[in-house]
């Protein structure tokens, strides 16, 4: 019989062996060990999408069990957008209610939330720490709360947790570690928004791409039970084009392990898996990353795609009045249509100053499906 694929391109799926994030999980089981002291110091993971946080998380969590802390999960979907703090509160509490143990004299834990009626969500959620603590006999009780992004930033929702998390009442009574995670500029818009909340959550990690090492050792361990192996060409050309992203390393993975059950890896058949991933990768997130862009964006954003590589506002301007000749674009308007890619995440800029699509994965779907040059 043959044996099921092992990679794992969906989000939030554990992958068979995870891989790297050595210091991330180090650094967490130094904060972990100053909150079981007492010294709680909430914590914030960061990273673009697919890089591997809610997989991080997931470590994290066993990490934490395995010190004998109570943990609980909280995943906020993006119906969070749309909900309003009491709602969102009450989520979270209540996810907290699913995951944490309870005394086994509350009966009905829920009651917990429900005894507290209509008072203020600040005031509420207080109340809820304390009481619950009550029932916590263990002296760290780590709560994660995935897809922060999500959250309406006029909602107040993290503001709340800042300042119920730290009046003096909770502090002294209670033990709990939260840890937050986000994507980078979700993140930036809640602290642009309201400052202290960028200082309260002081701990952060912010999660890279793996790199060739940590990429091949990844590519081998989850390979390590399947009738196939990726010989060293095909590694390489897989960190070539991924650059170690996790998601997109596990799709394109599990592409050419499809084709590989039918032949060896070719230049063709490579060309073909990578081609099938990035046509995924479009209708998972690149489409909608560049739809989002504006019609006289997309044209500067097809100089970037172009060039293949990182470009200066002159040399786009240069690029777009020498090559492109377009009767009438604003060229005056070219770093307004920069910054705005920027906004988007559509493009990234280097500390050189100049701009870049934000990773290689996308320029090569925009230039094979959306700009329509082929592979
Ligand atoms: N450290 C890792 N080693 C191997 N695969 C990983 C690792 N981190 C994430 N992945 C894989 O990458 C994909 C995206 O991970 P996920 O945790 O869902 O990212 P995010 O939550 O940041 O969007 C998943 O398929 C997961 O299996
Ligand atoms: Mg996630």
């Amino acid at each position: 019989m043959i044996k099921p694929n092992p990679f794992t391109p969906q989000s939030g799926w554990e992958p068979r062996f995870f891989g790297g994030r050595e210091e991330e999980l180090n650094f967490f089981e130094k904060v972990l060990s100053e909150s079981i002291k007492g010294a709680a110091n909430h914590m914030v993971i960061l990273g673009e999408w697919g890089t591997g946080k809610t997989s991080l998380a997931k470590q994290l969590k066993k990490i934490a069990q395995s010190q004998g802390c109570p943990t609980a999960f909280c995943p906020l979907s993006n119906i969070s957008s749309r909900s309003a703090l009491k709602d969102t509160i009450h989520l979270i509490a209540q996810e907290m209610l699913l995951g944490l143990p309870k005394d086994a004299a509350v009966e009905n834990a829920d009651n917990l939330l429900k005894d507290l009626g209509q008072l203020q969500p600040q005031v509420k959620f207080t109340k809820f720490l304390l009481n619950l603590w009550g029932t916590i006999e263990d002296n760290t009780a780590v709560v994660f709360i995935d897809d922060v992004q999500n959250l309406d930033i006029n909602a107040g929702v993290i503001d709340t947790l800042r300042s119920v998390l730290s009046r003096d009442e909770v502090i002294k009574n209670t033990n709990y570690l939260f840890v937050l995670l986000s994507t980078p500029r979700g993140w930036q818009d809640f602290i642009d928004k309201h400052n202290p909340v960028g200082r309260f959550f002081r701990k952060r990690i912010y999660l890279e791409n793996l790199d060739q090492v940590e990429t091949s050792e990844i590519i081998d361990k989850t390979l390590s039970e399947a009738e196939v192996d990726f010989n060293d060409d095909i590694k390489k050309a897989i960190y070539d084009n991924t650059e170690g992203h996790p998601y997109e390393l596990q799709l394109l993975c599990s592409n050419l392990y499809d084709s590989q059950l039918q032949a060896n890896i070719t230049n063709d058949i490579f060309i073909k898996a990578l081609k099938n991933t990035l046509r995924e990768l479009g209708k998972d997130y690149f489409e909608a990353l560049y739809r989002r862009a504006s019609d006289r964006e997309k044209e500067v954003l097809s100089i970037l795609v172009e060039k293949n590589k990182p470009l200066s506002i002159a040399d786009i301007r240069s690029v777009m009045i020498t090559e492109k000749r377009k009767a009438g674009f604003p060229i005056a308007n070219i770093k307004n249509f920069l910054y705005r890619l920027y906004e988007k995440e559509i493009i990234k800029r280097k500390d050189s100053g100049e701009f870049e699509i934000i990773d290689p994965m996308f320029a090569k779907y925009l230039e094979v499906f959306e700009f329509q040059k082929g592979v």
